[in-house]
């Protein structure tokens, strides 16, 4: 199970939050349990339907608890319509419709660049990036509903309406759900480590995963990564150096900090246990074929 820490909150942060978490007696199985086969974006159809029935890999996350607090629940009534992008599911509580396709210049109400995080976490660096740049267009992807409910008040409360939220396992977004060159930029930071052994298989930027980039992105588009630990920071280097159709945006090991990327208690923690944060940002280019 990969490390969490919500319970942190960056200074500047509204006390009277009504999104704040659910107490742990509040807190429950999910409603909805992902299937028990492990599942990833890869939807697999069986035999006698055309239909997915089965992600075909395991997913990188594990859905906690759906229950909010009451006052978490009231906030997110009032306010999700606002900003919460309405997905059409196939099999699971976090699967997309493959063959439905949204229009972003629909969503937003305008055509304008276009910015996704996946695994937005409580949405504090979009939140941030999307008061401070008015003239592009953010999505948030996130599967963890606490994290999207303190995401929506954020936004509320700062009067946003250049940001949208999407609850779904984000390679299927990237594969299906968002038009293909669509999106200008991809932000992955602090994604969940999966350090043990047995479990790294569950992570996201792996083998395949930069394919699922290269399609969304417009060409010239970014990728920008971070990660407080040093075996995945080098397989997610590994992964995109190796990845036909992105190309280094930095010299030397790591890239320089992210300016638009602000301190999470996921940072916070890895730096006060001592690891090091390392950043990385890829341009995605043609591919070599094309
Ligand atoms: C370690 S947290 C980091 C959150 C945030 N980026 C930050 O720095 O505070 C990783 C987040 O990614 C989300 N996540 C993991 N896999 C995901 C997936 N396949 N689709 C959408 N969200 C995912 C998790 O729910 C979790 O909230």
């Amino acid at each position: 199970m990969p490390e969490r820490d919500e319970s942190q909150q960056p200074t500047g942060e509204p006390t009277t939050d009504p999104t704040a978490e659910a107490t742990p007696a509040q807190q429950e199985s999910p409603a909805h349990p992902e299937p028990a086969q492990p599942v990833d974006g890869t939807p697999r159809a069986s035999e006698t339907s055309p239909k997915p029935r089965f992600r075909d890999a395991p997913v990188s996350f594990v859905r906690r608890s759906h229950r909010m607090s009451d006052a978490q629940e009231k906030a997110w009534e009032e306010n999700s319509p606002l900003y919460l992008v309405e997905v059409p599911r196939s099999f699971a509580s976090t699967s997309v419709d493959p063959e439905v396709e949204v229009d972003p210049a629909e969503l937003f109400g305008r055509a304008a660049p276009l910015t996704v995080e996946i695994g937005s976490g409580q949405g504090h660096a979009i939140v941030h990036a999307a008061s401070a740049h008015p003239e592009r267009n953010f999505l948030a992807i996130e599967v963890y509903r606490a994290g999207l409910a303190r995401t929506v008040f954020n936004a509320h409360s700062a009067g946003l309406t250049n940001l949208r939220l999407v609850d779904a396992n984000a390679p299927e977004v990237l594969s299906t759900f968002l038009p293909a060159g669509s999106v200008d930029e991809v932000w992955i930071f602090f994604p969940d480590p999966w350090h043990k052994k047995r479990h790294t298989k569950r992570r996201m930027v792996k083998e395949g995963f930069p394919e699922v980039l290269h399609r969304a992105l417009s060409d010239g588009g970014r990728v920008r990564l971070a990660s407080d630990w040093e075996d995945y920071a080098l397989q997610m280097r590994g992964v995109l150096d190796a990845a036909d159709g992105f190309e280094r945006e930095f010299d030397g090991e790591w890239a320089p900090r992210f300016d638009g990327r602000v301190m999470t208690a996921f940072e916070r923690k890895g730096l006060e246990k001592g690891r090091e944060i390392r950043d990385l940002v890829y341009r995605r280019t043609p591919l070599a074929q094309d």
